[in-house]
């Protein structure tokens, strides 16, 4: 099975290319962080302190969570409601970045994503997909970017959307505490796994790094 693993900070671009590459290449999309944000957001909404591990383990007890698919990609569905039209805002990032570092958390969302590499080729991202989720993944890209670059291109993502966020300098900082937050916890802290290929985007458009990406599974996939 060909599994690709892509990690890497938020906001660099990773989704995007992830669910291009998947397109040309025939290739599952999966997108972890969706299934973290899902949990924060309705952990939140119930009024969980979801920095809380007690509080945070005994909630998601209550939830059942469900990945399927449309026209326009992924979707995570929780206690039978899809939750993808809320979830992709700047706060439910933070949320997501939060309730991420409980053990439980992980081993929920882990035993859905690794199901779905079992049943399809996919390329994946997360945090840990080339670390902890996939290790024997054939392909590993670290993609990652300036956090000034990434702070610019989440702004426009966020604008395009017309979804709500502050100016340019509230989402970088935003990004740089989560950075902090993904790097420095506990478990399955976001690092480049040792045989990953590093790549930077701050200077290259999205064609170019799709065009990276691709030529990189065309060489695994010889
Ligand atoms: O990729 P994203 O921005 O949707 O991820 C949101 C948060 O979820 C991220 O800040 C940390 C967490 N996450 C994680 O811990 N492990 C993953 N594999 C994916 C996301």
């Amino acid at each position: 099975m060909l599994n690709v693993a892509i990690d890497g900070p938020g906001g660099a671009g990773k989704s995007t290319v992830a669910k291009l590459c998947a397109v040309k290449k025939g290739l599952h999309y999966v997108d972890s962080g969706a299934l973290y944000r899902a949990i924060g957001y309705c952990l939140d909404g119930q009024g969980v302190n979801i920095e809380d591990a007690a509080a945070v383990a005994a909630g998601l007890d209550e939830l059942s969570l469900r990945i399927f698919y449309a026209e326009d990609g992924q979707h995570v569905e929780v206690n039978g409601t899809d939750v993808s039209p809320f979830i992709r805002t700047v706060e439910v990032g933070a949320m997501a970045s939060k309730v991420s570092v409980h053990g439980p958390v992980r081993d929920k969302v882990n035993a859905i994503i690794r199901q779905t590499a079992e049943n399809y080729p996919v390329i994946m991202d997360g945090r840990d997909i080339g670390t902890v989720v996939l290790p024997d993944a054939p392909l590993k890209i670290y993609i990652t970017a300036s956090s000034e670059e990434r702070a610019r291109r989440r702004l426009l993502e966020l604008e395009k959307a017309g979804k709500p966020h502050g100016t340019l300098e509230d989402v970088q900082r935003e990004i740089e505490e989560r950075d902090y937050r993904d790097m420095h916890r506990e478990i399955a802290p976001l690092k480049q796994a040792e045989d990953a290929i590093l790549l930077d985007t701050t200077h290259l458009s999205l064609d170019e790094v799709v065009e990276k990406v691709c030529i990189m599974i065309d060489e695994v996939n010889k």
